[in-house]
């Protein structure tokens, strides 16, 4: 097994941002498990399942053949041999993700992958269970967390900067469904791993946050 650094937490946390800078630090490969359920999100949309449709999800998510390579240090997500990086990052995506997500045949299909990624490399793999399901023996375990306000403002600013449209009290709205539904689902809610470190970014910036998990890794592994 590698060495393993498990970062669960809910959307806009910063734990992609943050994950990549560690990755880095260390010489580790950043696995970023959101991208691969979006993946599949972006499948379904093709096929044009309904998120609501849980047999039709069930059957179709076994066609969405996900893989991962890296280019000069970043995650390419390929589904069915395409590149569909460019693509997964809309609110649209996103939703679906969060909503097929809590699909146990979703799940399990991209089980395998992360775990032997996990296995093979030293990794830095963020997600939402993570610490608690994927990777139950990693050597580091964080749980990234920030306010609701916070983690709409950095959305608003991050969209604002690429031009997009869009409007901060839709954002929050769209956060908090969205950390209601990770968390209440029932396979592999989102919650904080007994072992995890709780890491409450609201008011941190984000040097101080990797500084922190770099010292909290130094102090269980190094
Ligand atoms: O981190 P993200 O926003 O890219 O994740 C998109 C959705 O995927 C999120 O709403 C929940 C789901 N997800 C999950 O259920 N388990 C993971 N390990 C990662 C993401």
């Amino acid at each position: 097994m590698g060495c393993n650094i498990a970062i669960d937490g809910p959307a806009g946390a910063g734990k992609s941002t943050i994950a990549k800078r560690v990755a880095k630090e260390l010489s580790f490969i950043y696995v970023d498990t959101g991208a691969m359920y979006r993946a599949v999100a972006l499948y379904l949309l093709k096929m044009n399942v309904n998120g609501q449709d849980t047999e039709g999800i069930s059957k179709a998510c076994t066609g969405a053949s996900v893989s991962i390579e890296y280019k000069d240090g970043e995650q390419i997500v390929m589904l069915n041999g395409e590149n569909v990086n460019p693509y997964l990052r809309t609110e649209e995506v996103g939703n679906m993700a969060s909503v097929s997500s809590a699909n146990p045949k979703v799940r399990e299909h991209l089980l395998n992958l992360q775990r032997s990624l996990a296995a093979e490399n030293d990794v830095v793999m963020d997600g939402r269970d993570i610490g608690t399901t994927i990777l139950p023996d990693a050597q580091v375990k964080i749980f990234l967390t920030a306010s609701a306000d916070t983690r709409a403002k950095r959305r608003y600013l991050e969209l604002s900067e690429k031009g997009v449209a869009c409007d901060i009290e839709e954002i929050k709205k769209d956060i908090i469904e969205r950390d209601y539904r990770d968390m209440h689902r029932e396979v592999s809610p989102l919650c904080q791993a007994a072992d995890a470190v709780l890491l409450d970014s609201s008011d941190m910036t984000i040097d101080e946050v990797v500084e922190e998990m770099l010292r909290i890794y130094r102090e269980k592994v190094a």
